[in-house]
């Protein structure tokens, strides 16, 4: 059998070896979904056509010394105009799924009001041709592109309110060929980076108390989006959001450790994904806020913790933890300066976050799906040849996250998919282009696309439904 499908991959010649074929005793489960994930802000450019507005993005990243190398998205990947590019890249690694972000701003230029018709068919058109490749499209509908038009922004519940009336908006339009829809993404950055640590959009730094409602805000438009999608689409849909929460590692897999990083999904989790989760700001929310805690409406709550079809999770690390004597069960154990990180502080390489990650939430939560929404790595890049890059190190990354997340799925964990992150180069936020994410390289000079050795190494993956 091994190697009747070692025949399928003509690259691997005769040499093909019994590691080879062992590779297939760890496959993935029947119509495990595979693809990428990209947003609109990081990709797009064309920030000024067919009446985009303005957002939040926009003013941060035309601030001087807000952009490490002094960048913005004005232009990016061009993918406004080269989407087409885009999805030949992902039909190369034989991708059947993409989450792409809607523009909030190109749909409602000042984020409530009047619909904006070249916005609704731009994304008719990107959508349709994906369809046509065969290509699932997964639509995040806020990736951190705030429109400017919403005067409070985060600080502000109506915002919250105009996120429903969009989501639900964009549910009518699209219902009929988008199905898969994450609402927002990564409530924990967008509100703690952004409104705490100041280093994104619109770079605050509020005070715990005002933070809390913020977030509370983010949540909340969530939770509203969720049920106005479903109050509004005219097929079934399926909704998701994805969040970068905290994975504990159990340092040591026996009970007590395990036992231990249960204990600290709770606790570090308990501001962001836990209320989405459960429908309530826990016990544990509320020992760690104490008076700061968010003041909530009734239905808020409720909102919040709506079903969901699946949950996305972002996974780029995680924390490895040991049982502790303290009140909260857990403390974490970080290891010394020569953690190894992958160039970005925030990088450090945990693989066994793809296991853990989806173990846990499984165990507390019971998620009806589980969509590894992110996962990738940075890496400083080169173009050697006009045509080759060497990517080594994000294969290992992306290897050994993948075989943690093999094993979740082999022990019956319910992963149905998995988005890399990311299609291809793009602006990176505040660290700008230098830091490359892709499994295509982007040569922003000329706009090509270049396939790294990371999306050769995809593209055997997803043929095979395997690790290799
Ligand atoms: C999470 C964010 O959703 C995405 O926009 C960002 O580029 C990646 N992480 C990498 O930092």
């Amino acid at each position: 059998d091994a190697a009747k499908l070692l025949g399928l991959v003509p690259a691997l010649g005769s040499g093909a070896t019994l590691a080879q074929a062992a590779v297939q005793d760890r496959p993935f489960p029947k119509n495990f979904q595979w693809g990428c994930a990209t947003a609109s802000y990081q990709i797009e450019g064309a920030v000024k056509e067919d009446g985009r507005g303005e957002t939040i993005w926009d003013v941060f990243s035309h601030t001087p010394g807000r952009i490490k190398d002094g960048t913005n998205g004005d232009i990016a990947c061009d993918s406004y105009h080269r989407f087409t590019d885009d999805r030949k890249c992902l039909q190369a690694v034989g991708a059947n799924i993409y989450r792409l972000s809607f523009a909030w701003s190109r749909i409602f230029p000042s984020g409530k009001g009047k619909p904006n018709q070249k916005g609704v068919d731009h994304y008719k058109r990107v959508i349709d041709d994906l369809l046509e490749a065969g290509i699932t499209p997964f639509v995040t509908l806020f990736h951190w592109d705030l429109p400017t038009g919403l005067k409070g922004a985060w600080h502000s519940r109506d915002t919250a309110l105009a996120f429903a009336d969009y989501a639900g908006f964009v549910a009518k339009e699209f219902s009929d060929r988008v199905h898969d829809y994450i609402t927002v993404n990564e409530v924990r950055s967008f509100i703690d980076i952004g409104y705490g640590q100041g280093r994104h959009a619109p770079g605050e730094q509020l005070g715990a108390r005002e933070l809390n409602q913020a977030r509370h805000h983010g949540l909340l438009a969530h939770g509203l989006g969720t049920q106005a999608i479903r109050a509004t689409a005219r097929k079934p849909v399926r909704i998701g959001m994805a969040e970068n929460n905290y994975n504990p590692i159990p340092a040591i897999e026996t009970p007590a450790f395990i036992e231990a990083a249960r204990k600290a999904f709770r606790w570090m989790n308990a501001r962001h994904l836990m209320p989405m989760l459960e429908g309530r700001y826990s016990d544990e929310y509320h020992a760690l806020e104490g008076e700061n805690a968010a003041r909530t409406q009734p239905g808020d709550m409720e909102a919040i913790g709506s079903p969901l079809d699946f949950i996305g999770l972002n996974i780029y690390t995680g924390d490895y933890v040991a049982p502790d004597e303290g009140p909260q069960g857990y403390r974490l154990v970080k290891g010394s300066p020569s953690y190894p990180n992958m160039g970005l502080k925030f990088l450090r390489v945990a693989p066994a976050a793809a296991y853990w990650g989806p173990r846990l939430l499984t165990e507390i939560a019971k998620p009806r799906a589980i969509y590894v929404a992110e996962n990738g790595t940075l890496a400083q890049d080169e173009l050697v040849r006009n045509r080759q890059v060497d990517d080594a190190e994000r294969i290992m990354y992306l290897h050994s996250y993948l075989g943690e997340l093999q094993r979740a799925t082999a022990e019956g964990y319910p992963v149905a998919g998995y988005m890399l992150w990311s299609l291809l180069d793009n602006f990176e936020w505040a660290e700008g282009f230098a830091a490359r994410f892709g499994i295509f390289y982007t040569d922003f000079a000329t706009q090509q696309r270049v396939p790294k050795l990371s999306a050769e190494w995809f593209r055997e993956l997803i043929a095979r439904n395997a690790l290799v």
